[in-house]
């Protein structure tokens, strides 16, 4: 008899721990899968990048349609009418389809999904719902919950106070909408919102939105939220928030101190970070500690201290990403199988998604500065010919350059398609590029990636279009 039920048990079911579930089975280990929730797919397909994108996508077509934006493109529109439980449905749909095809997967991969809250009995057992299951191998990918701001207290059924969760089912269209935190969260679901017609202040306590993205980037993209109607209070710190019938009351004082004020609204939406999930998990019992910001620290293979014992995704360090927990999904699962799974963390891009989107990776110019000598390269939108010739040009793209290697540091875009460009980046940096090989690449016209060869031209001196 085996000595134990599993070579591997993952557990979690998002996109760490699915993804590192299914290559550990591809490669012969019998694996199971411990997942608390209702479906697979953890934070990201349920809650998280796909209902939001699906949102973010619907509301992005209501605006077009509704503000008359399409009449320049000589398109008259009708009446236009929102359908929000539609659209929530339609949300609802993608997501379900996306979940149900990871239980697809896990079948045609012999993955044994195992339901129930998962807790370390010792570093090769788990109580799974009051059964113990056994493995050689266990990966932690809990992923994360929303960080709770002290004093404001969080009801989604409620439908005033929520987080993201609540922010994706809203059942009718806020007249005003105050969001705390103006990081990637609060500007999606924000854009959403505000789309469908909500006014949107958004309270941020530093003094610019967008917490870890270039200066320039950071500047820029508060431009455009403000022109698009966003009231954006940044150094400004939330005290407290009370409910009084569908009302709520924002309090408000000046991050660096002053007078108070209060903000009145019909949706709070709580966005201040995550947090990564270790309680209830049992860590005590293999003796493994989190470090001070909650999260489980592993070496370059996620090995944690435990031998045996893995993690990944938003449970470690590193960016709260999907892809950056999927990379690590496929390389734990190598490194279990003896290969050699790795995961380069100077290159992963990040993207907020909304019109334009933003997208950067590698160092910021601020960054990269510290480091040594930079060039930087920049070429707007408002040159680039496809940008032009659909009538959206807001936004540059920005290429960070080592001074005396070339070899790029950093790309960083504000673009209408800027998730999809920013892979190109991200593909010549894990090449080790310089700006000089990204300026003579042949890039097809017209594209908006041609706005990128220009950037990379222009750190070597003069782009053709500007
Ligand atoms: P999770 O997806 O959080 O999955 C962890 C799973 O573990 C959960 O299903 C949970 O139920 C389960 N679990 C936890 N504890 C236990 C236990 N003890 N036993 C059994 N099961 C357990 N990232 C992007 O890259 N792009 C985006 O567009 C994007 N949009 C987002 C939008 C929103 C609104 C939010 C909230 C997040 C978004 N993210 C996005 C972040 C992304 O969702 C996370 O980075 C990603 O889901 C992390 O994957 P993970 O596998 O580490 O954890
Ligand atoms: P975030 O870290 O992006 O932004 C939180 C913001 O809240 C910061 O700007 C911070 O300064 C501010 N803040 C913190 N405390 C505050 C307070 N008391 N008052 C006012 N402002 C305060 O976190 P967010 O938006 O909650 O997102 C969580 C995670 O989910 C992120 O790590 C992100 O990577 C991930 N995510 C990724 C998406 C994407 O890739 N497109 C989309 C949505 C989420």
């Amino acid at each position: 008899m085996a000595e134990y039920d599993y070579d591997v048990l993952v557990i979690g079911a998002g996109p760490g721990g699915y993804v590192a579930a299914i290559r550990a089975a591809q490669l012969g280990l019998k694996t199971a899968c411990a997942e608390s929730g209702a479906t697979l797919g953890g934070t990201c397909l349920n809650v998280g990048c796909i209902p939001s994108k699906a949102l973010l996508n619907a509301s992005h077509h209501y605006e077009a349609a509704h503000s008359g934006a399409l009449a320049k493109h000589g398109i008259k529109v009708g009446q236009v009418e929102l359908d929000l439980p539609a659209m929530l449905a339609d949300k609802d749909g993608a997501v379900k389809g996306l979940t149900d095809g990871i239980a697809f997967l896990f079948k045609k991969n012999k993955v044994d999904w195992i339901k129930g809250l998962a807790t370390f009995q010792d570093a090769h057992s788990v109580d799974v719902g009051g059964k113990t299951v056994t493995a050689k191998n266990i990966v932690i990918a809990t992923g994360s919950s929303v960080t709770p701001l002290p004093g404001v207290e969080v009801d989604n059924a409620k439908g005033i106070v929520v987080d993201s969760t609540g922010a994706l089912a809203l059942e009718k269209v806020p007249g005003h909408m105050v969001v705390i935190g103006g990081g990637v969260i609060g500007l999606e679901l924000g854009s959403v919102w505000r789309r469908l017609g909500a006014q949107v202040t958004v309270v941020e306590y530093l003094d610019q939105i967008l917490p870890g993205m270039d200066g320039d980037v950071r500047k820029e993209a508060a431009k455009l939220f403000k022109k698009q109607g966003f009231d954006i209070k940044t150094g400004t710190k939330v005290t407290g928030v009370s409910v009084k019938g569908r009302k709520a009351t924002v309090s408000v004082e000046p991050a660096k101190g002053g007078d108070a004020s209060v903000i009145e609204a019909d949706v709070v939406l709580v966005a201040i970070g995550r947090r990564p999930n270790t309680e209830g998990l049992g860590l005590d019992a293999i003796g493994l500690a989190v470090n001070a910001r909650g999260q489980i620290e592993t070496d370059h293979d996620f090995a944690t201290k435990v031998p045996g014992v893995w993690a990944i995704g938003d449970v470690i360090p590193g960016p709260m990403l999907a892809h950056k927990a999927e990379d690590e999904g496929v390389a734990v699962a190598e490194n279990i199988a003896g290969l050699t799974g790795i995961v380069n963390h100077d290159v992963i891009p990040s993207v907020v998604y909304t019109h334009p989107e933003i997208a950067g990776v590698g160092l910021t110019e601020e960054q990269a500065k510290e480091r040594g000598p930079v060039k930087t390269g920049k070429f707007p939108m408002m040159a680039n010919s496809r940008a032009k010739a659909i009538r959206d040009t807001e936004g540059f793209v920005k290429v960070i350059a080592d001074a005396e290697t070339d070899k790029v540091l950093g790309v960083w875009i504000i673009a209408t398609p800027a998730g999809d460009m920013i892979a190109q980046a991200a593909q010549a940096m894990e090449f080790g590029a310089s700006s000089e090989d990204i300026a003579y690449t042949c890039h097809a016209h017209p594209t908006h990636a041609e706005a990128f060869k220009e950037a990379a031209m222009a750190v070597r001196g003069k782009p053709i279009h500007m």
